[in-house]
């Protein structure tokens, strides 16, 4: 039985994803909690014939025809009560012009999202979708910690959508469009602009040469994973972000969870931004690595029964990557620093 939640489950990313869920038979109840409509699309998604029984919450009702007085003021901890995985992308997305960090705002809505958390699921494997990811995964962590439920081993920042732009977008380049899921390629850092580092030279398929030392070639590709978000942004012309790709990642990452905790599938390896205190001795050596005692960062992850069972290390990268890398610290390092000092009063 596995219980799974999506928080901002009306939005342009929850709809979908919940589909998604309702879709993945490990899930055998999903609840959908959001602001606005999450009763609807619950009621929507429960006439699929699949295992998940499906309800919906709202802030202030209970599930769907249980509107008690307590109820109406728990709808987040009724809607979390003994999950095993809550999906995250509640929040406001980017319009044209916007970076990611332009949406800090949503930190207010995280941090009283983990406060619900350490009340309702504290063990609940906690999956951040709601951008900044590099500042709002520390809210997360900095709330969870306070209420003395943290675990970093079960705190994660869904970073897929960038490696399944670096897979589409490599095998655009090497001629090979329709093989685009065979490209697998690590990325590692974080989740905005320059923090994104993909990590061409680690692919597998190995890319050609031709494409790796073009500079013009690299250079380009590398803009594009690490900027592909804004393609969407301005394609949608003001009306939102990646909404059904991130929702595809979204389920596709939560399925790897799922698989490893509650199947007991092994080898599941993918990146995620996570705190690397998850894997003290592994920390040091990523530390070292990337060249500062950051506290956050995305590199592949070894999923297991307990959420993180290993962090990899960042492994041999290229000069190029080097130089990436040293940028993708420098900017990262304010982002994580804004949101371990994120206090919900100024919210
Ligand atoms: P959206 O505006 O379509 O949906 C957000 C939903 O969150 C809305 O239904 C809204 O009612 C709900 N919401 C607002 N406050 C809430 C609260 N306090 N509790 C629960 N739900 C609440 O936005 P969209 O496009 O679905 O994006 C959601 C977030 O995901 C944004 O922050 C966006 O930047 C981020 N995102 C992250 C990506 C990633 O790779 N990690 C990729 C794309 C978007």
């Amino acid at each position: 039985m596995v219980k799974a939640v999506v928080a901002g489950a009306a939005g342009g990313i929850g709809q979908p994803l919940s589909l998604l869920l309702k879709l993945n038979p490990i899930v055998t109840e999903l609840s959908l909690y959001d602001v606005v409509n999450a009763p609807g699309v619950a009621a929507d998604l429960s006439h699929i014939p699949t295992p998940a029984q499906v309800s919906g919450f709202l802030p202030n009702t209970g599930s769907q025809g249980h509107k008690g007085p307590e109820e109406e003021k728990r709808g987040a901890v009724n809607a979390l009560k003994g999950a095993d995985i809550v999906v995250i992308p509640a929040g406001v997305p980017r319009k044209p012009g916007m970076t990611r960090d332009d949406l800090f705002i949503n930190a207010g809505i995280c941090a009283t999202l983990a406060e619900s958390i350490a009340e309702a699921c504290p063990k609940a494997f906690i999956l951040v979708i709601s951008n900044p990811v590099n500042s709002t995964v520390p809210v997360f962590a900095e709330v969870l910690k306070k209420k003395g439920v943290f675990d970093p081993k079960r705190l994660f920042g869904v970073t897929t959508l960038d490696c399944l732009r670096a897979s589409t977008f490599v095998a655009s380049v090497v001629g090979e469009p329709t093989e685009a899921s065979k490209y697998v390629i690590p990325v590692v850092g974080g989740h905005a602009g320059h923090t994104i580092l993909p990590l061409l030279s680690q692919a597998k398929p190995s890319i050609p040469s031709s494409v790796l030392k073009d500079k013009s070639k690299r250079d380009a590709l590398v803009h594009r994973i690490q900027f592909g978000g804004d393609e969407v942004v301005e394609a949608k012309a003001g009306t939102g972000s990646a909404t059904l790709s991130m929702a595809q990642a979204g389920a596709e990452f939560a399925d790897k969870v799922m698989r490893a905790a509650f199947k007991g599938e092994t080898g599941l390896v993918a990146p995620s931004y996570v705190n690397l205190e998850a894997d003290p001795s592994a920390a040091k050596t990523i530390q070292q690595e990337i060249g500062k005692d950051l506290a956050y960062f995305s590199v592949n992850v070894e999923l297991g029964k307990e959420g993180i069972a290993k962090l990899n290390p960042v492994g041999k990268i290229d000069e190029t990557e080097t130089a990436l890398l040293k940028k993708a610290v420098e900017d990262l390092e304010p982002s994580i620093n804004k949101g371990v000092g994120f206090s919900p009063a100024s919210k």
